[in-house]
């Protein structure tokens, strides 16, 4: 487990190795005093004679002890702490960097609620292994050991009789974790399902309130609150018997010292000095070993946390390329791309190109696999088979980067941080000076919502951009792909939230966005694209034609259909 830990702690290791040196000095300052009390203790109950200064000379040796104790344990802890805390950043940042990394469908299956529990939970449980378990587990060990090692050098019969309480304890925490490992997997499944319903539901809330008050929603809610109760209840209940038995026992060395070591004492067989001495440092005993097994049985919880957590970041990356964008020019070809989100295939071997500095409009029915095309072309998800390429250069070639500086994406949902909306268009460029953002959102017809809000562009987003309506949302992305100044631009239905007036306004400013750009646009209402350069059909993931709009009204059937469907829209709102 630790081996697994180790290569995120980097230069932070030598704070646990000093953090150990401090706590095994506190073991010696520790144990140190047991010499110090004998040697007073045992003239005295012979009825020897003692000096003061024999007396004081050891008080103040016991006293000093106990402060190094304190120092060394404080100053070993502080010293595990902040390797603890340096590999949690270290491994945060690394989960981070493979998430980046990873096709989107993978972080949507494993669900939100769980993705939070491994960055925040999950890794904070790293803190307990290398903050505490390591240097502290190993001073309660040590500890116990020594003792136990004196108390054998000094009377091993007694040595002897103080290891039964001992192996009782032991086995009783054995079975406890024995028991409880058999349900852990269950119980972790289960507040990893809590976890991601919870999340799901909060999110919800909206959907919630209006259509599902009493339902479906708020029962599964309740079903996994009550499962986890429920699992770790059971946990426990089969690890309670052991743990009080353990806890009792542990502590109670002398359970069978004392009798029998009272015995050997009149029967003359060992000095009552010493067997005082044996009683008062058996009592050390067992506070650290119920802390050392208290460790212990930490220690599978997190081996199963870092488990999830490298399964995690095993999932393979997108395949993405070293070079830089090597492309002799820009003209985007899609060829035989055949595509899944999971097991099912929607698209089915799409041929669609386009030249560079045209127009393509991507039209078909819900659901025919428009988006998902926009998506590949970012490459937000690896290809089953097929390849796109821009400008003759395979996209899993270029590094993700090199994609990115090609291609600027609006896509269908937008998001927003909840950081200033300022920074959110900054985003698009983060170099770019005040002018360019101001310029940028003024393009994309953000003027006239910012000039109502009260801090204007400074005001905050929201969480996920929740302050802004879904229009105005998603002309802060378009600023984004404004200031970002790609030459390739992919435009999911971004008008979709506007009003008829705003649309205006808006399909303006993308002309003039769009001008010496190469364009990919998808767009439901086909008036917006009738004079796109080409105009690819989609249907059940397929183009099943690509030609201008002239063409395809003659040519085409399923187009003729959709343009009908949009001009009887069109007049129905008039008419409406
Ligand atoms: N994240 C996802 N996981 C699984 N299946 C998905 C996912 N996103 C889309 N799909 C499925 O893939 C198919 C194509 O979806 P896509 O979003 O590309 O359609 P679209 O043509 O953009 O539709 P619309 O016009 O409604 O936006 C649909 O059947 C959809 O159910
Ligand atoms: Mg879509």
């Amino acid at each position: 487990m630790f081996k697994r830990v180790s290569p995120y702690i980097g230069e932070y290791k030598k704070y646990t190795v000093w953090a150990t040196i401090m706590m095994s000095i506190g073991i010696v300052a520790n144990i140190a005093p047991y010499f110090f009390l004998y040697q007073i203790i045992s003239p005295l109950i012979r009825g020897e004679h003692l000096d003061a200064s024999f007396i004081l000379v050891r008080v103040v040796t016991i006293a000093v002890c106990e402060i190094v104790f304190s120092v060394s344990y404080v100053q070993g802890l502080a010293f595990s702490h902040i390797s603890a805390y340096n590999t949690l950043k270290n491994l945060r940042v690394s989960l981070q960097g493979k998430l980046e990394k990873q096709p989107l469908g993978n972080i949507t299956e494993l669900g939100t609620g769980r993705i939070k529990k491994v960055f925040t939970d999950d890794i904070d449980q790293v803190e307990l292994l290398l903050a505490h378990a390591i240097p502290e587990g190993i001073a309660n060990v040590a500890i116990p050991v020594i003792i136990i090692v004196l108390m054998f050098v000094f009377d091993w019969r007694l040595g002897l009789l103080s290891l039964v309480p001992l192996v009782v304890g032991m086995f009783a925490m054995g079975m406890m974790m024995k028991a409880g490992m058999e349900k852990m997997n269950a119980y972790y499944e289960s507040a990893a399902n809590m976890n991601n319903t919870i999340v799901e539901y909060i999110n919800g809330m909206e959907v919630v309130k209006v259509f599902n008050k009493d339902g479906d929603s708020y029962k599964r809610f309740g079903d996994v609150v009550r499962s986890y109760r429920d699992f770790t209840l059971d946990w426990y209940k089969v690890c309670w018997p052991w743990m009080a038995i353990y806890s009792s026992v542990l502590p109670c060395l002398v359970l069978l010292m004392l009798p029998l070591g009272s015995v050997m004492v009149l029967g003359g067989t060992i000095a009552l000095d010493r067997m005082v001495l044996v009683f008062c440092m058996s009592f050390a005993v067992g506070p650290s070993v119920l802390k050392a097994l208290n460790f212990a049985g930490k220690f599978p919880q997190l081996d199963y946390k870092i488990a999830e957590l490298e399964k995690m970041m095993e999932h393979p990356p997108l395949k993405e390329g070293m070079s830089e964008f090597k492309g002799s020019n820009l003209d985007v070809e899609f060829k035989d791309v055949h595509f899944g989100y999971e097991e099912t295939e929607v698209l089915h071997g799409v041929d669609v190109s386009f030249k560079q500095g045209t127009t393509t409009a991507l039209v078909g029915e819900s659901g025919s696999g428009k988006s998902t095309l926009a998506k590949l072309l970012v490459h937000y998800y690896d290809l089953d088979s097929g390849k796109i390429s821009i400008g003759g250069q395979d996209i899993t070639d270029m590094s993700l980067e090199a994609l990115n500086n090609q291609v600027a994406f609006v896509s269908q949902e937008q998001f927003l941080f909840n950081t200033s909306l300022y920074e959110n268009i900054l985003i698009g460029k983060p170099d770019a000076t005040k002018e360019e953002v101001l310029k940028a959102a003024e393009r994309a017809q953000c003027n006239e919502f910012l000039e109502r809000l009260p801090d204007g562009i400074e005001t905050q987003a929201g969480d996920g951009g929740k302050q802004l309506s879904g229009g105005e949302r998603q002309r802060i992305s378009l600023a984004r792909a404004i200031l970002k100044d790609a030459p390739i631009i992919v435009l999911d239905e971004a008008t979709a939230f506007m009003d008829p007036e705003n649309e205006e306004k808006m399909n303006a400013a993308l002309d003039e966005i769009v001008k010496d750009k190469t364009v990919l646009v998808i767009a439901h209402r086909l008036s917006t694209i009738k004079n796109a350069d080409k105009i690819c059909v989609m249907k059940d993931g397929v183009c099943i034609a690509a030609d201008t709009h002239d063409k395809l009204v003659a040519d085409c059937p399923e187009y003729k259909k959709l343009w009908d469907a949009s001009v009887s829209a069109s007049t129905w709102k008039v008419r409406a």
